[in-house]
């Protein structure tokens, strides 16, 4: 993962680098450094999250340099780990996101010339080839360092003796260009650098970028001029701020009501607009990771139901490996971010198997909407939360929509049940709202359960892969061990683990799987576990079985998980907060994933 910056321009580099690093964070925060040329090269850095940084880090004045925030692959968080890397004279400085597979070979031949390494990191290597090929031009010495990586790889590099000028390359990580007037940018994504510009070039895979204030100059990896047109980006910075929240996540949760306001008005959801992709294939086969991997099991169940179609869920990372047998299906890749990496090369895959592809995508511009044969965009605005809270939410939105329209087109699905669901779905801004009222009664079920240290979470058909879901984010962000189990699979192995100690959240919505839940909960009582439930508004029953409840309004069945993730989502929220966890940013995890 990690993010990368670069700037040239009449500012101080500096200021402009931190604030674009702030922007970075989710991309990872074991530790920041930053490199400013000034005539000579300064390098500072440190293990720890940027916050740190900033309070350590001297003045340093300079109008050119490059900025990195790590999420650690090879080599422990620590100081001499952190980017951006020196060689052996200090003249060039690095900075790196993404992984070189060949690096300890690299290493072992550049050890052998005499250079000397201070890290243990992958990075280092391209650092050392630079130098080893330096005759005068970063970018011919880019050029040829770019030629010996294997791997992924975004960087951005700038020699002391070449006064304002970044040369950056991008393979599979990504890599954006902003235009400023008489200044120019370079970072892993827009937000780092929007308060600046609007003008952008999203770099493609093979392509080498030579910045100074004046000149953008795209080569690719021969050395031959690209020549690439800028597009105005319409992101708004609005969402990168707290506006009054304690945490990120918690102000994310509470913009779900518009989130899937906007979602809806951007999905054509009327039941005559069409769609770009076939919306009648045989199977369909969705890939993902994390919680688009579980807005995605969801999402199987509403393709199965509502427009009769056979719907597998793989994780993107093991779809890869699979001898995929379907014939002729709709492969549909969710990914908040459009960049990561497993969920990028599962859709290379699937293109190559000669299926046709559907993104269901988060971020304008990201690699996955370029990948993908079609794109479906979630309109949930700037996530900034490590957690995906608003960006999962509108992921169910978008598989409820295309389902419904699938449902139409293979004529499972009458136009008035067809009109009668998206009514329906219109609703489910002010059901969400009428969850997240419940905020402080789900506060005082955290304050119950978050001594635990361990917990489950049950639920079956569309509520099972709730059940994964909140109990991800339990574990993601309370550090509490938590399992999501189908209700009916607990007798057969965990069990045995729950005790008066083990916390259990059962999903228990009026559907045809609620009197089996309700014999679930039965079990899990009997061996001492407290139980918290969630039901349907007005079902009183509920409370004969459960120890707490709590009640989300009715709606069709289907749409259940929309609500009983939010719940969950303030259930983990909450727990957290109480145990002063870092809520935006939990440990070891990173918002982008970009290595494999
Ligand atoms: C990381 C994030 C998760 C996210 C997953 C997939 O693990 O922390 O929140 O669900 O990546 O990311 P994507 O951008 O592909 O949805």
């Amino acid at each position: 993962m990690c993010g990368i910056i670069g700037y040239t321009g009449n500012r101080q580099a500096r200021d402009v680098i931190l604030a674009g690093l702030r922007r970075l964070e989710y991309r990872g925060y074991d530790s920041a450094g930053i490199a400013i040329g000034n005539g000579s090269l300064n390098v500072f850095k440190d293990k720890g999250d940027l916050d740190h940084l900033v309070k350590i880090i001297p003045e340093m004045r300079g109008k050119f340099g490059i900025g990195h925030t790590r999420w650690a692959t090879h080599g422990k968080p620590m100081k001499n780990n952190s980017h951006p890397m020196v060689d052996c004279n200090g003249e060039i400085a690095l900075v790196h996101n993404g992984i070189i597979e060949n690096n300890v070979s690299l290493r072992e031949e550049l050890m052998k010339k005499g250079h000397v390494f201070r890290s243990e990191t992958d990075t280092e290597v391209v650092v050392h080839l630079l130098e080893e090929y330096y005759d005068g031009d970063l970018e011919v010495a880019m050029r040829k360092t770019l030629a010996r990586l294997q791997g992924s790889y975004a960087v951005a590099a700038m020699h002391q003796k070449e006064n304002g000028k970044i040369v950056g390359a991008r393979n599979i990580s990504p890599l954006v260009v902003g235009l400023g007037k008489r200044e120019n940018f370079l970072a892993s994504d827009v937000p780092a650098i929007l308060e600046y510009t609007d003008r952008m070039i999203y770099l493609l895979d093979g392509e080498i970028i030579t910045l100074t204030k004046d000149t953008v100059r795209i080569t690719d990896f021969k050395g031959k001029s690209i020549k690439r047109n800028w597009q105005k980006v319409e992101m708004t910075l609005e969402g990168a701020e707290k506006g009054g929240y304690e945490h990120f996540m918690l102000k994310e949760i509470f913009e779900q009501p518009n989130s899937i306001r906007d979602t809806i008005l951007g999905s054509n959801l009327n039941a005559e607009s069409g769609y770009s992709f076939d919306l009648k294939p045989d199977t369909v086969k969705i890939i993902a990771c994390g919680t688009s991997y579980h807005a995605g099991y969801v999402g199987k169940y509403m393709m199965e139901e509502l427009a009769r179609t056979p719907t597998t869920v793989e994780l993107a990372s093991e779809y890869r490996f699979s001898s995929d047998t379907s014939q002729a299906p709709l492969i549909i890749g969710i990914s908040q971010s459009g960049e990561t990496t497993d969920t990028l090369s599962a859709i290379k895959t699937a293109k190559k198997r000669g299926f046709s592809t559907l993104g269901i995508v988060n971020i304008v511009g990201s690699t996955m909407t370029r990948e993908a044969d079609s794109v479906f965009y979630t309109r949930a605005g700037l996530e900034v939360g490590v957690a995906a809270t608003k960006t999962y939410i509108t992921q169910l939105i978008a598989m409820l929509s295309i389902s419904i329209k699938m449902g139409v087109a293979k004529e499972h699905l009458g136009i008035d049940d067809a009109r009668y669901l998206t009514q329906e779905m219109r609703k489910l801004p002010k059901h969400v709202r009428s969850v997240l009222d419940q905020s402080d009664a789900i506060f005082d079920l955290a304050q119950e359960i978050s001594g635990a240290r361990s917990m489950f979470f049950l639920g079956r058909n569309m509520n099972f892969p709730v059940a994964l879901e909140g109990a991800l984010k339990m574990k993601e962000i309370s550090y509490i061990h938590a399992e999501g189990y189908p209700g009916g699979e607990l007798k057969h192995g965990p069990l045995a683990l729950v005790t008066e100690e083990t916390p259990v959240i059962a999903i228990a919505v009026k559907d045809q799987t609620y009197e089996k839940m309700l014999g679930n909960i039965g079990e899990v009582s009997a061996r001492g576990a407290m139980v918290i439930a969630i039901g349907t508004e007005g079902d009183r029953e509920l409370e004969k079985y459960a120890d707490h409840v709590i009640y989300i309004p009715e709606v069709p069945p289907l749409f259940t998980p929309i609500l009983t993730s939010v719940v969950l989502q303030l259930l983990a929220y909450h727990t957290a907060n109480i145990l002063g966890c870092e809520i935006d940013k939990p440990r070891h995890l990173a918002k982008s994933v970009t290595v494999e």
